[in-house]
């Protein structure tokens, strides 16, 4: 039985998960499960700003550079995730810049950190959850948006594509899935800042798709869902689930019933995402339950206090429900 990348590899696409490096460098048992069942791995946090710059205008790219060195040694893919973002900011960037100050800081980050892994990472996530359908003109509010309005977007991306003219550059954001009024705006909003960058001529490539799913909380739509990726590959852009993981946080305690309603969400919207002949791919966010984030915060932990089973590897490193609606929605 291959691994979910030689699944996804039948019709032409990628599998991967996130990953901690120092995880994987000391953890035989998940080293055996992403060489298993990854083709391609993206850092869950040593890419990330507060992470590689402890102190200004200083880089230690230490943690990113030992799990470029795992994928390359293993032949596996790698992203990076994520240049600019309005969390996992240092401590030492103000919280308000002026445009000029904003411009200089993001542009000196982007550029050090894509050059840096320039020809070791294929894609970035360059800006990641820059929509807030209720903040100013349907944008996130952050450090960068209140000092260049929209425009810290395309100058992201043009930086991204001056230091790694080579990398795959996408946007990344999350619950384009959900049938909700205030989703429809995040999906008309994404498409919005996409169409943009294409129609300046900014480099970008692919839109990401979180994926992080929520079982018995939002409606999906599977229509409405296929409608929007094929406005987006209308553009000429890839698509690439990011961060997928589904939430068990509201259903009951049963671990067979979570199982079975977890696997049965993933697979209607993965069938409906791998239908887009533009999707190149699926990647989680972690593979087994031992390590999903969701456990870490009161807002997404089970209120009965059970670790969540949202990924598609047990805690042993099993194959579960999901992980074979997984296999054949590939
Ligand atoms: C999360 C990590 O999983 C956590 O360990 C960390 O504490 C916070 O960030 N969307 C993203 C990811 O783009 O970077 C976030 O990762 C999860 C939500």
């Amino acid at each position: 039985e291959p691994g979910l990348a030689g699944h996804a590899a039948r019709s032409g696409r990628v599998f991967g998960t996130a990953v901690r490096s120092p995880d994987l460098t000391w953890n035989a048992t998940l080293r055996g499960e992403v060489l298993r069942e990854a083709g391609l791995l993206v850092p869950e946090y040593e890419m990330k700003w507060d992470i590689l710059a402890k102190t200004p205008g200083t880089y230690d790219f230490t943690g990113g550079d030992r799990l470029a060195s795992f994928a390359e040694a293993h032949r596996l893919g790698l992203r990076g995730h994520t240049l600019v973002w309005h969390l996992a900011l240092p401590p030492w960037l103000p919280g308000t810049l002026d445009a000029g100050e904003a411009r200089r800081v993001m542009e000196a980050h982007v550029a050090a950190v894509a050059a840096h892994y320039a020809g070791r990472v294929q894609s970035w996530d360059v800006v990641n959850e820059a929509v807030d359908p209720q903040g100013p003109d349907g944008l996130r509010a952050s450090l960068w948006q209140r000092a260049l309005g929209a425009d810290y977007i395309p100058l992201a991306f043009a930086a991204a594509a001056r230091a790694d003219p080579k990398a795959k550059l996408y946007y990344n954001e999350y619950d384009l899935e959900c049938d909700t009024p205030d989703q429809d705006v995040r999906r008309a909003k994404t498409l919005e800042i996409l169409t943009r960058l294409r129609r300046e001529g900014v480099p970008v490539h692919g839109l990401g798709i979180q994926a992080h799913l929520q079982a018995g909380r939002w409606p999906y739509d599977a229509g409405k869902f296929a409608r929007f990726l094929a406005a987006v590959a209308a553009l000429d852009l890839d698509l690439l689930i990011t961060e997928m993981d589904v939430s068990d946080r509201l259903l009951p305690a049963s671990e067979a019933r979570r199982d079975a309603t977890v696997a049965a969400l993933a697979g209607d919207v993965l069938t409906t995402f791998l239908t887009e002949p533009r999707a190149v791919g699926v990647v989680t966010w972690g593979l087994s339950d031992r390590q999903t984030w969701l456990n870490d915060l009161p807002t997404h932990r089970r209120t009965d206090g059970l670790p969540q089973r949202a990924l598609p590897l047990d805690r042993d490193g099993g194959r579960k429900p999901l992980w074979t609606a997984m296999a054949r929605a590939f």
